[in-house]
């Protein structure tokens, strides 16, 4: 597939995998994944697990992402986990602002764009994730919800750190629910974000910030939602946690 941006497909493990189970399925990605080049490919296991993914997937092709990461570099905040302790592990990408953290632990966008700038401040790679609610997609809100979430999490982050951003356009509605945006549906979508991030930044910009499409993506629809043009990769989940469907969608999609 010839692509203007590189692809970049992450697998988002969520709260999934005992170290023995992760190192399983990493285990076999190594071996199915050993020879692709044409795709970025992150894995984000849970912190529990860095450590050891960390080291099986040294000298592979395979990179590691974290699910979070605390604004603060250092301090009184129990339970939570600094980008220096990421950057022990190797870790590269960092989700932030996944709508399930919006939801459950009421991340606000303006928490977000804090987080972003602790994650530009390490030297690492935010993925930000916007999406719309079923209700307000059948409200008529899609574009306005994304634009209101790109410049809240993103206020304060300048051309040259925009450059190091992925987004992730992650449809709540399509989230685990085996519901897909069809081809055009996130095809517009992302046309619509970079059209925003020209307003915010420039064009320059906005030509190079690449844009994963997330929700419900399996071997069976990636081939067609990464041919859109705006689409530059995927955020997965429930279809990253076996060796098999996340390896057939790296494989469909170049
Ligand atoms: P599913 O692929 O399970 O729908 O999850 C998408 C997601 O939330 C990735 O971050």
């Amino acid at each position: 597939m010839n692509k203007e941006r590189k692809l970049i497909i992450a697998g988002n493990w969520k709260m999934n995998k005992t170290v023995a189970e992760a190192l399983d399925l990493v285990r076999g990605l190594k071996i199915e994944l050993a020879n692709v080049k044409e795709v970025d490919i992150v894995v984000c296991p849970p912190f529990t697990t860095l450590s050891d993914v960390s080291e099986a997937i040294l000298d592979s092709n395979i990179r590691l992402g974290a699910q979070n990461m605390s604004e603060h570099n250092v301090g009184a905040y129990t339970g939570e986990i600094a980008a220096v302790m990421l950057k022990e592990f190797s870790v590269r990408y960092v989700i932030l602002g996944h709508s399930e953290r919006r939801q459950y632990q009421k991340e606000s966008d303006e928490l977000i764009s804090r987080k972003a700038q602790a994650v530009h401040g390490a030297s690492l790679k935010p993925i930000v994730c916007v999406g719309e609610t079923l209700a307000e997609r059948e409200g008529g809100q899609t574009e306005a919800v994304l634009e209101r979430q790109l410049r809240g999490s993103l206020a304060g982050s300048s051309k040259d750190q925009m450059a190091e951003t992925i987004l992730a356009y992650e449809p709540v509605w399509a989230i685990g629910t085996g519901k897909t945006a069809d081809a055009g549906q996130a095809q517009e979508a992302h046309a619509f974000i970079r059209g925003v991030l020209g307003k915010m930044f420039d064009e320059t910009v906005a030509r190079r910030v690449r844009i994963q499409y997330g929700g419900s993506v399996k071997p069976s629809n990636a081939r067609e939602l990464m041919s859109q043009p705006d689409v530059d990769g995927a955020l997965v989940g429930g279809a990253s946690l076996e060796t098999r469907s996340f390896a057939d969608i790296i494989k469909n999609s170049i």
